[in-house]
């Protein structure tokens, strides 16, 4: 049954007091000692940890040796705080225990330490992570925050705490922290006003003044000498190993961490500076006519300064110090207050104001590490809280702090020593009862609802009359004086009488942890702890956000009569609620001893470590220890632990679990002095029997990982293997699918082809056979059509024949009837009826031919030349006449339709025709063209307007005409004008006249017969015209020139015509001269116009190209 472990080997006497041989008070200490002496601090009583206070720093809290106890058997390692912490840091992770550290000690032996060690272990294996790391860091900060304003330089510990701090760590279902909540406990106050010899006020005023800016300390208004304030110690103010100003750069940044904002930091190093003012500020006595005193400020400067800090109005607070208001009934009266009065009222609005300012920092800490969450969670407490205290000059706070260390005392026997005997004897197990000493009496004595020293002194402060320490003694005197804990010089019992080392002013109790002398002194003011209304008020008052909200009685709408209730009644119930809370949890305790008094290290004092031994009742808690047992657990738990150490009980045990516990011990062959079966539980006697259950656990463990391993590999190698095969049957099946799937559809291609080819030749045979069956058919139809046409024709033609015999033979009939009946008629017929039938059908015929030619009337155009055919040769004579006189009727009708202008043109049109028809080969081409007049429309045009003008008569054509000339036979333009008496000849250009003939001078016209325009106007012989000689003259409308002229000229000449003269050669006269002019039919070489050409004197020659 070897089990390595450290515990055991390689030690400094035992690590273990349980194993201690031989067991007694001096061999114990001598352990200590010697574990001490080589730096061994931590011993082990079963699982409590006895720490002793190094007095210097050991090289046992690095990362590495945390790193070592993390996660480890609790026995596994040398003993170690850490040990501790991880073991309650694991059940409350792993089993779901709510957990609390104590830790108790006399004051400097090592509690705070050792809780910061507990908090810096679990923060280092607890989880990670930004979220987490913060709330860490925050838990963490609190501490320095609180011991600069909560601590202070004690004699006995540089670093004392001078209030109980409990605090609650909060876990989340992983183990990691979401929070915390901080509670403290009553802090010793009066050292703000007092410090006993040797000893300093708190940290924080030291801190500031060394460490704060020059700059800060101005806005603060203070002094960096401590010797300026009366409130600081002088003589201890410097420690060695203390570094105030660097402390209070650590205090700030704390601060910071943990979440105070730069102005509440501010605020809170003003109320620091505002003690210290308060501290200097004097009173002088001032004597009033009623002969007494009555304290006035002595030098104001301080009293400003703190005003002006605080926002206080200086008279307020003045008047505060001079006079106070009593208020009882109703009424309100105002005392005066004399020196000692004013400086009580001072130092008691000091303390306040600090310990005030202190809770506040609490709460205000526990605002910022507040678990964020309201899902529950797992809790750590860590109690560290002043230890016990002894001074020369024992007062109230003393006895509250020892009270509560009773207290401690109590719960430490409750569940360690007499929980744990009782549970023995529960369980049925043999045990001989250990004697220890219960301090329950000595609680009793204090906290006693009816006669216990703090009910005692309650009813002092309460009662009316004149109330002094001196009869508060006296009351405890008459009711605690038969307790046997309780010594006084009154005292009735009678043995302490000849005691003269007890004052008459004090009283003993004997503690748990030795006797302390309390004195009297102070007891009910501190209990009271009064604080002058007028200056609560006075604070309320401050224009100051912080000292407003730390004075809220001082409201005027919070007047109120009834005393609050004393310090000690509020310690007491805070106590029991810290207990209460306690009991809940499941305790891990560390039991601080200090090695000496002298704050030193390497020094082993036997004699005090021997009072703390036997006053903490460590000599008991090892025997319980030892005579009991190290290790239980119930069966349940404890089989479903080992049962696989046991081949019987592994896997499933079917039987009590208690039973398969026996059987599995005895498998193990476990000596059976090692263990007890108890009636729920086993308990097992030493460490040891339960490493070697683990250790064989930690192997069977690793045998059956392997075996799990070896299932599991098989497990995943066969199911790969199965997978795979089945893979392998899908993929075969799919390919032999594909397969047979190309193999059918081959075949089915190559059946389809066969099967077309037959299916082909079968339909061709089967197309041939039908082709020579429709053939034939056809065949049958041809000739059976022919037989049938040539029945059919033949039928015909004899029905024809038929037809025209039975025709004939109707002819004949008739003509042979018609003769019989002519013959038998024709005498009658010849006689009448020949007339009759003649008028008739004449009259008939006539009839059809009106009413043929109503029907076929031609149109009304008298150029129309249509008439209807003549039907019969007789009506030959009627027709032409019909058609003569329609043809005139329609002429008629169609005349009857002119205007006398139209009737004018037509004449002329008339006229021309008279003239040219069938004359001039001109003329057909002028029909069409309607016979405008004048061309130049000389009447608009302003061109001609002076041509116009200058002549008389109205013009009746005007018109652009060539004056052929006579030398070369071209022509030259002219205007030609005519109006009712002459021809006038003018300039084209200039519009001059040229020539004017009267028109009776004109004697006649040559044109030629041919298509030309030109025409000669030939003048009488002997005219006053004719000097010039005739005018050859061609023009585009000679139809229109001649026929106008003809008509005027004819009437202007009196004469019955105007001769025209129609052939292709004529007689012109020239001046002298007469020339020749002659036409002929040119080929058409210049155009369709005609042209003239000379050819010698006598001879004009026109080529006038033929008429298309
Ligand atoms: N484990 C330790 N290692 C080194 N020094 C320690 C240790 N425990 C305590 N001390 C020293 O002892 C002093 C007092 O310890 P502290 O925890 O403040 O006592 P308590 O809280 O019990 O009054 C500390 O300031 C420190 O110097
Ligand atoms: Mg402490």
């Amino acid at each position: 049954m070897e089990v390595k472990t450290s515990l055991l080997d390689n030690m400094i006497g035992v690590g273990d007091m349980v194993l201690l041989e031989p067991l007694s008070e001096d061999s114990f200490l001598e352990n200590l000692k010697n574990r001490f002496d080589h730096n061994e601090i931590y011993t082990y009583i079963g699982s409590v940890v006895i720490s002793m206070n190094p007095y210097r720093s050991l090289p046992i809290y690095t990362p590495d040796k945390v790193e070592e106890y993390r996660n480890r058997n609790f026995y596994e390692l040398s003993p170690h705080v850490y040990a501790l912490a991880d073991e309650a840091y694991r059940s409350l992770r792993d089993q779901d225990k709510d957990q609390c550290i104590l830790i108790t000690g006399e004051s400097g032996a090592g509690k705070t330490e050792a809780s910061k060690l507990v908090m810096s272990y679990v923060a280092a294996v607890c989880g990670k992570g930004q979220e987490v790391n913060k709330v860490k860091e925050q838990l963490l900060q609190s501490n320095p925050v609180l011991e600069a304003f909560g601590n202070a330089k004690t004699v006995r510990n540089d670093n004392s705490s001078r209030f109980g701090k409990y605090m609650d760590i909060e876990f989340d279902f992983k183990g990691d922290p979401l929070g915390g909540v901080v509670s403290n406990y009553l802090l010793e106050k009066s050292r703000v006003v007092k410090q006993p010899r040797g000893e300093r006020n708190f940290h924080i005023f030291y801190q500031l003044l060394s460490g704060a800016s020059d700059d800060t300390l101005k806005k603060l208004k203070l002094d960096r000498d401590f010797s300026k304030y009366n409130y600081l110690s002088l003589d201890s103010a410097a420690v060695s190993g203390l570094d105030d100003a660097a402390n209070f750069r650590t205090v700030r940044n704390a601060m910071q961490i943990v979440g105070f904002m730069t102005d509440e930091v501010q605020s809170v190093l003003e109320l620091v500076a505002a003690v210290l003012k308060l501290g200097n500020i004097e009173f002088k006595p001032e004597s009033r006519c009623n002969g007494m005193d009555e304290s006035r400020v002595k030098d104001k400067n301080d009293l400003k300064e703190m005003c002006e800090l605080l926002g206080i109005e200086q008279a307020v607070l003045e008047r505060a110090f001079s006079y106070r208001t009593v208020e009882a009934k109703m009424e309100k009266v105002s005392t005066t207050l004399n020196v000692s009065q004013a400086y009580y009222a001072r130092d008691a609005l000091a303390k306040n104001l600090y310990s005030r300012l202190f809770s506040w920092l609490v709460t205000r800490i526990n605002e910022s590490i507040r678990a964020g969450t309201k899902a529950r969670h797992k809790v750590m407490g860590v109690l560290d809280i002043y230890g016990f205290e002894i001074f020369e000059d024992n007062s109230f706070e003393q006895f509250i702090i020892n009270y509560c260390n009773e207290k401690l005392q109590q719960i430490f026997i409750e569940l360690t020593l007499r929980e744990e005997q009782e549970e023995y004897v529960r369980e049925g197990i043999e045990w001989t009862n250990i004697e220890y000493f219960n301090n329950a009496v000595i609680c009793d004595l204090i906290e006693n609802n009816q006669n216990g020293i703090l009910a005692m002194l309650d009813e002092e402060c309460l009662r009316p009359g004149t109330v002094t320490d001196e009869t508060f003694l006296d009351k405890l005197n008459t009711v605690c004086a038969e307790h046997q804990h309780f010594e006084s010089r009154l005292s009735k019992n009678s043995k302490f009488l000849n005691d003269h080392s007890l004052p008459h002013t004090c009283f003993r109790i004997q503690h748990y942890a030795g006797k302390v002398l309390y004195r009297a002194e102070g007891f009910v003011d501190k209990n009271n702890d009064l604080l002058y209304r007028d200056l609560s008020q006075a604070m309320y008052k401050a224009n100051h956000s912080l000292i407003k909200q730390l004075f809220p009685e001082g409201s005027p709408s919070k007047v109120n009569l009834k005393r609050p209730p004393t310090a000690g009644f509020q310690f007491k119930a805070s106590v029991g609620t810290l207990m209460r809370n306690l009991q809940t949890k499941n305790p891990n305790y560390i039991r601080c001893v200090k090695p000496n008094d002298k704050k030193a290290a390497h020094i082993f004092t036997e004699s005090l470590v021997r009072h703390q031994v036997h006053y903490l009742g460590l000599m008991e808690n090892v025997r319980v220890r030892r005579a009991g047992y190290a290790f239980r657990q119930p069966y349940e738990p404890c089989l479903e632990r080992y049962k696989m150490l046991c081949k019987k009980t592994w896997p499933h045990w079917r039987g009590p679990a208690r039973e398969g516990v026996e059987v599995l011990m005895e498998d193990l062959q476990v000596p059976a002095e090692e263990f007890s079966y108890g009636r729920s539980k086993i308990f097992i006697r030493n460490p040891r029997t339960l490493f070697f259950l683990e250790e064989r656990r930690r192997q069977c463990l690793q045998d059956l990982a392997t075996l799990i391993q070896k299932i599991y590999r098989g497990w995943k190698c066969r199911s790969h293997f199965l997978l795979l095969k089945k893979s392998q049957i899908v993929v075969a099946a799919w390919y032999r699918r594909y397969a047979q799937q190309k193999k059918y559809q081959k075949i089915k291609s190559a059946t389809t082809v066969v099967q077309s080819y037959t299916r082909g030749w079968q339909a061709r045979k089967l197309l041939r056979e039908l082709k020579y069956q429709k053939r034939c058919e056809e065949a049958v139809t041809t000739i059976a059509a022919y037989w049938h046409g040539t029945q059919a024709r033949r039928e015909l033609r004899r029905l024809k024949e038929e037809a025209r015999r039975k025709h004939a033979v109707a002819v004949i009939w008739a003509y042979w009837q018609g003769l019989k009946v002519r013959r038998e008629y024709r005498k009658f017929f010849r006689a009448n009826a020949g007339k009759k039938i003649y008028d008739f059908t004449i009259q008939r015929i006539m009839q059809k031919y009106f009413l043929g030619l109503k029907s076929n009337m031609p149109s009304m155009s008298p150029t129309d030349k249509n008439w209807p055919d003549r039907p019969y040769l007789f009506l030959d004579g009627v027709h032409t006449e019909l058609r003569r006189i329609f043809h005139h009727w329609r002429c008629k009708k169609y005349r009857s339709q002119f205007t006398e202008e139209k009737k004018a043109v037509y004449e002329e049109k008339l006229e021309a025709s008279e003239l040219f028809k069938d004359k001039k080969a001109l003329y057909p081409s002028s029909v069409s063209q309607p016979f405008k007049g004048d061309y130049l429309e000389i009447s608009k045009n302003p061109k001609y307007q002076k041509l116009n003008s200058s002549v008389d008569e109205k013009v009746l054509l005007a018109d652009v005409v060539n004056k052929i000339n006579r030398a070369n036979g071209k022509g030259s333009a002219r205007l030609f004008l005519l109006t009712k008496k002459s021809v006038v000849l003018a300039d084209h250009k200039t519009g001059q006249i040229k020539a004017s003939v009267p028109l009776p001078e004109l004697a006649s016209v040559s044109v030629s017969s041919q298509t030309d325009g030109f025409f000669a106007l030939k003048l009488k012989e002997g005219s006053a015209s004719a000097v010039k000689g005739d005018f050859l003259l061609s023009s585009e409308h000679l139809i229109e020139i001649i026929t106008k002229l003809h008509r005027i000229g004819a009437k202007a000449a009196d004469r019955e015509q105007l001769n025209l003269d129609i052939s292709d050669e004529f007689l012109v006269q020239f001046k002298q001269d007469k020339v020749c002019v002659k036409f002929i039919q040119g080929s058409p070489k210049n155009g369709n116009s005609a042209s003239c050409k000379r050819k010698n004197n006598r001879l004009l020659e026109v080529s006038v190209p033929t008429s298309p």
